[in-house]
C-alpha cells in the first residue's frame, strides 16, 4: 500500500509543471464533491489502477476507490464544466480521493439566502463582508484588486434556480483595477451553459458605485434601488450583488438577484456565486 502511494505520489509531483495534453497529475485529497457527479463505476483490483482508469478518461476530474467493494468510481463536473475544484470545498470531504488538479476556484461572491444585506455602503465593499465563502459573501474589493492585478484570471459565475436548474457563465479575462481608479471592471472572454447569456459585458470599463457614493452620479441610486453594489452603467437590468429575495418573484424589475439573459429582470436567483481561477 505504502509502495504505490509513493508510485502514485512521484509521478504526481513530476506532473506538476503545466500540463501538456493528455498528461494529467493526480495528487491525493478529500475534498468534498458536490460539484461533481459519477461518471463511471468499474471494479478494479487497486487503487493504482483506479487512477489510471480516471487518467485515461477525457473528463474524468476525480477519482475514488473503495479497497473493500474494489469499486472505482471516477467523477466529472456537473454542467459540463472542464474544471469545477472550489477552494472552499478542498481538504473538506472525508473519503480519500485523487483529484486531477492542483489549482482551485476562489469564491469572491456567494449568495445563498437573505441572512446578509448586500445593501451596504462602500466602504464594506472595499472590505468584505459576509458569513464567509459557504454562506453570503463579499470577499472585498482590495482583495479582488490584488487577486486579479497578476497573471490573467478567469471568472466563473454559477447559478441555480429555484426549480433547482444549475448554470454558468466564464469569462476569460477578468480584473479590477486600482482603488484610486475606482475598482474599475474589465471583463472580456464569455462563454456559458445553454442558453445563458453575456450579462456582464454591459459592465466592462465601469467603476464600482455604491448607495454612498459621493460622486453624485446616477449611478448611486441603482444602488439604492437595486440594494447592491455594483460595476453599474446607468441602471442595469440586474446584477448578482441585487437584494435576495425568497423566491423567484421581485418587488420591482431587476430588484432581486439576477441575471437577466436569460432568466430576465423579473426572476430572482435562488444562488448565486463568483469565482476566480
Ligand atoms: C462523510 O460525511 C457525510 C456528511 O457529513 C456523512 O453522511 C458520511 O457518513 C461520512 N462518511 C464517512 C465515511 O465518515
Ligand atoms: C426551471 O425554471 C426556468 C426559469 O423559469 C425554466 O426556463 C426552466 O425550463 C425550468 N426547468 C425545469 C426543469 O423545470
Amino acid at each position: 500500500m505504502l509502495g504505490l502511494l509513493t508510485v502514485l505520489s512521484i509521478a504526481a509531483a513530476v506532473c506538476e509543471a503545466p500540463e501538456p495534453p493528455g498528461s494529467i497529475s493526480w495528487t491525493q485529497s478529500f475534498d468534498k464533491l458536490e460539484d461533481y457527479e459519477v461518471a463511471r463505476t468499474e471494479r478494479v483490483a487497486s487503487e493504482i489502477q483506479c487512477v489510471t482508469l480516471a487518467s485515461r478518461a477525457a473528463s474524468a476530474q476525480v477519482a475514488a476507490y473503495d479497497a473493500k467493494t474494489e469499486l472505482c468510481r471516477t467523477y466529472r463536473c456537473r454542467m459540463g464544466l472542464p474544471h469545477c475544484r472550489k477552494c472552499r470545498n478542498v481538504h473538506k470531504g472525508n473519503q480519500s480521493v485523487w483529484t486531477a488538479r492542483t489549482n482551485c476556484w476562489t469564491t469572491i461572491q456567494h449568495r445563498i439566502s437573505d441572512s446578509t444585506s448586500f445593501g451596504v455602503g462602500y466602504h464594506r465593499y472595499k472590505k468584505g463582508f459576509g458569513e464567509g465563502e459557504n454562506g453570503n459573501f463579499w470577499i472585498g474589493l482590495r482583495t479582488i484588486r490584488d487577486l486579479t492585478s497578476g497573471p490573467e484570471r478567469q471568472l466563473l459565475i454559477l447559478m441555480k434556480l429555484w426549480n433547482g436548474t444549475e448554470s454558468f457563465a466564464r469569462y476569460t479575462r477578468f480584473s479590477v483595477d486600482t482603488e484610486d481608479n475606482d475598482f474599475k471592471l474589465f471583463i472580456s472572454g464569455f462563454s456559458g451553459s445553454s442558453g445563458v447569456g453575456d450579462d456582464l459585458a454591459q459592465f466592462n470599463g465601469k467603476r464600482f458605485s455604491a448607495k454612498d457614493d459621493a460622486s453624485g452620479d446616477t449611478e448611486e441610486d441603482c444602488a439604492r434601488d437595486a440594494k447592491g453594489a455594483w460595476w453599474f452603467a446607468g441602471c442595469p437590468d440586474g446584477h448578482p450583488n441585487g437584494a435576495y429575495q425568497t423566491s423567484s418573484a421581485v418587488p420591482g424589475k431587476g430588484q432581486g438577484v439576477i441575471w437577466s439573459r436569460p432568466y430576465g429582470a423579473e426572476y430572482s436567483l435562488k444562488e448565486v456565486e463568483m469565482l476566480l481561477i
